[in-house]
């Protein structure tokens, strides 16, 4: 299972890509608005830390213009990849960056078939948005489970990028389920990190540990 970011900040970043445990970020519009400087920048920045997919989304209504804001996109780094929300004109784009190796992260996806459109266009990664499906009373792992099951039915080549994650529980699932990638904020990351009985086995541990030096 690979493990992105869900952030923009770089601090954050920084932080995760030192465990050595990083394998790549996804931003988002809202995510990007959150930090400041210029977005190019911050991008390129994010980039040289993790040295792995990082999605970056366009914002447009029709597919060229997609494309246009994809291409420019991919040429801050070989580790760009173009996040595409789940509508027509995404699919469009998606299938026209595809040809050009341009990899993609088809996002915004909350139904099985709206997943099946993604990998047929030809998508690299696809993101159902798990933790909003909760917000609205169902089973957002549901849906990766079906995903899981229907990609490997017809050996799509789309890895799954399980996103909106809200809590580990969330991570857990999906790993048992064996989703390709999750995303998470960095405070789920955290919460992964640590337990209380860790912590409190290494305060004895410490105190035990002075006993023996001091004799
Ligand atoms: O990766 C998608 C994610 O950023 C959306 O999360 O918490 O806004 O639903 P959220």
């Amino acid at each position: 299972m690979k493990l992105f970011l869900d952030t923009a900040n770089i601090e954050q970043i920084r932080e995760v890509a030192a465990l050595g445990i990083l394998d790549g970020v996804t931003t988002n519009p809202t995510l990007m608005s959150k930090e400041k400087g210029n977005y190019r920048e911050s991008l390129k920045e994010i980039c040289d830390i993790v040295r792995g997919p990082v999605s970056a989304e366009v914002v447009a209504e029709g597919s060229e213009e997609m494309v246009l804001q994809a291409r420019d996109l991919a040429k801050i780094s070989e580790h760009i990849v173009i996040k595409i929300p789940l509508i027509a004109e995404g699919l469009k784009a998606v299938r026209v960056l595809s040809a050009e190796d341009v990899k993609t992260n088809v996002t915004l996806c909350f139904s099985a078939n709206q997943g099946i459109l993604a990998a047929k266009a030809g998508a690299t990664y696809l993101s159902p948005f798990i933790g909003r499906i909760d917000d609205v009373g169902q089973p957002g792992m549901d849906l990766i489970a079906d995903l899981i099951e229907i990609f490997e039915n017809y050996a799509f080549a789309t890895q799954i990028i399980v996103a909106s994650v809200r809590h580990p529980l969330h991570v857990l699932e999906a790993a048992r389920l064996g989703a390709d990638v999750v995303t998470v904020p960095h405070k789920v990351m955290m919460q992964m990190l640590k337990h209380p009985l860790t912590d409190v086995g290494i305060e004895k541990f410490n105190e035990d540990w002075k006993k023996v030096i001091s004799r």
